[in-house]
């Protein structure tokens, strides 16, 4: 779609603000872009569905891809009610319950186990229902943030590789049924020499144990696109700002060879951010103006709460219309009572005024999955923008969602 028709489908009086809109086009495009780069032998491609599980934008994404990854029993039914038992639905999760095991081995292919204890509790029910696998931790660092490190020192996620190593050279028995490893160890990852470097490490590390397995899975956590605001709705306009940056995929093509001919391995990969980032945007309105100690405060209809990675990873989202040199300097701030519900410091080149729309771009990726009703604020309307320009309001919440989510049925009239 061209960036005036985006725009003017974007800009549209028919959205009714607070509202999530997803671009189908977009999706598409960047499910096509990651198949494009991972092509090859016995490579699959899944979307991994913690980063945006609406269901009609899995619709769009599934013909692009293999099928699913899912970190949950809410996750793997939805994946199976978008696929039917076509695609392959992929599961790892650190706290599989009992109560749900049975369901969980009987919807996916794969199960990746977190744990060698949960392996262990978990392995006469799921054997014989479902393809299982192991997480493994390879101990090697790829992010700085602690927070979001899976290889960090105490690290819930994935058997330590050296106790793994440990275990099959003493007792392979206890390992015995599993067909297949996960590692799952980067975050937005434009340079893919760490993948290289940690197929390398488990290839000295556990190479016997990968020559049993039949296939391996390479977590998520690329980027097959270039820089949001290159590529995103922001690159389309003139005002965009920030350095181009391009992935480096040589790395993970490098560690598929290595994996392909030395091992024979089916490989899966499951990006999420990669696929659903760039199709979602906000679409806010502005409901108060006033000054707070010399500074201009926009408040808008949103709140962090629909996108709460701005709070956990502390960052300013991009907002459209945001110059480097814009002379009308505001702070947009969210519509609850938590003093940090700021998105940040932006400036325009126009005054914004009470009802202005204020556009958060490429914010597809784990915004409506985790948004929250804190403060009794509504969730966004989640719209899909098709192909042609038009809307279709997917879903719109109300007062019943928000009771019933903390048990108040009774107050629900008809
Ligand atoms: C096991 C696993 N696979 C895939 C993903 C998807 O990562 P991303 O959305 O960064 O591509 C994650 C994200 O946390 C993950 O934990």
């Amino acid at each position: 779609m061209s960036t005036d028709r985006l725009l003017d489908a974007l800009r549209t009086e028919e959205i009714e603000t607070p509202a999530f809109v997803y671009d189908e086009a977009q999706l598409a495009e960047d499910a096509r872009l990651a198949r494009e780069a991972i092509r090859g032998e016995r490579t699959h491609l899944l979307f991994a569905m913690k980063s945006f599980a609406v269901p009609g934008g899995l619709r769009v994404i599934a013909p692009f891809v293999d099928g699913f990854h899912a970190s949950s029993l809410f996750e793997a039914r939805l994946a199976r009610d978008v696929l039917g038992w076509r695609g392959v639905v992929h599961l790892t999760s650190p706290g599989i319950r009992p109560a749900d095991a049975d369901d969980l081995f009987h919807m996916s292919d794969h199960v990746s186990f977190n744990s060698l204890t949960q392996w262990e509790q978990f392995r006469d029910r799921a054997g014989g229902v479902t393809k299982c696998g192991l997480r493994v931790n390879p101990r090697l660092s790829n992010v700085a943030d602690e927070r979001y490190d899976p290889c960090s020192r105490h690290s819930k996620l994935g058997a330590n590789v050296e106790e793994i190593r440990d275990l099959f050279a003493r007792d392979p028995g206890r390992l015995e049924g599993l067909t297949g490893l996960l590692f799952h160890t980067n975050c937005d990852a434009f340079d893919t020499t760490p993948v290289l470097e940690t197929v390398l490490h488990l290839d000295r590390q556990l190479g016997p144990l990968l020559e049993r397995m039949s296939w391996i899975d390479l977590g998520g956590g690329y980027l097959f696109h270039g820089d949001g605001a290159q590529q995103g709705i922001e690159a389309r306009l003139p005002w965009q700002r920030r350095p181009r940056r391009w992935p480096d995929l040589d790395g993970l093509h490098a560690a598929l060879d290595l994996l392909r001919s030395r091992y024979r391995l089916d490989i899966y990969l499951e990006p999420g951010a990669s696929i659903s980032r760039r199709a979602g945007t906000f679409v806010s309105s502005v409901v108060d103006l006033f000054q707070s100690s010399g500074r201009d405060v926009a408040v808008l209809d949103t709140t962090v709460n629909h996108m709460p990675e701005v709070i956990e990873f502390q960052f300013a989202p991009d907002v459209l219309g945001d110059l480097e040199r814009g002379g009308h300097h505001y702070l947009l701030a969210g519509a609850t009572c938590l003093a940090g519900d700021v998105l940040g410091e932006y400036a325009f080149d126009a005054p914004l005024a009470v009802g202005s729309r204020v556009f958060v771009p490429d914010m597809g990726a784990y915004s409506i999955v985790k948004a929250n009703m804190f403060n009794g604020v509504n969730l966004p309307n989640i719209y899909s923008l098709h192909d042609d320009g038009t809307l279709t309001l997917e879903r719109a919440f109300n007062y019943e969602d928000f009771l019933t989510r903390s048990g108040g049925g009774q107050y629900v009239h008809s």
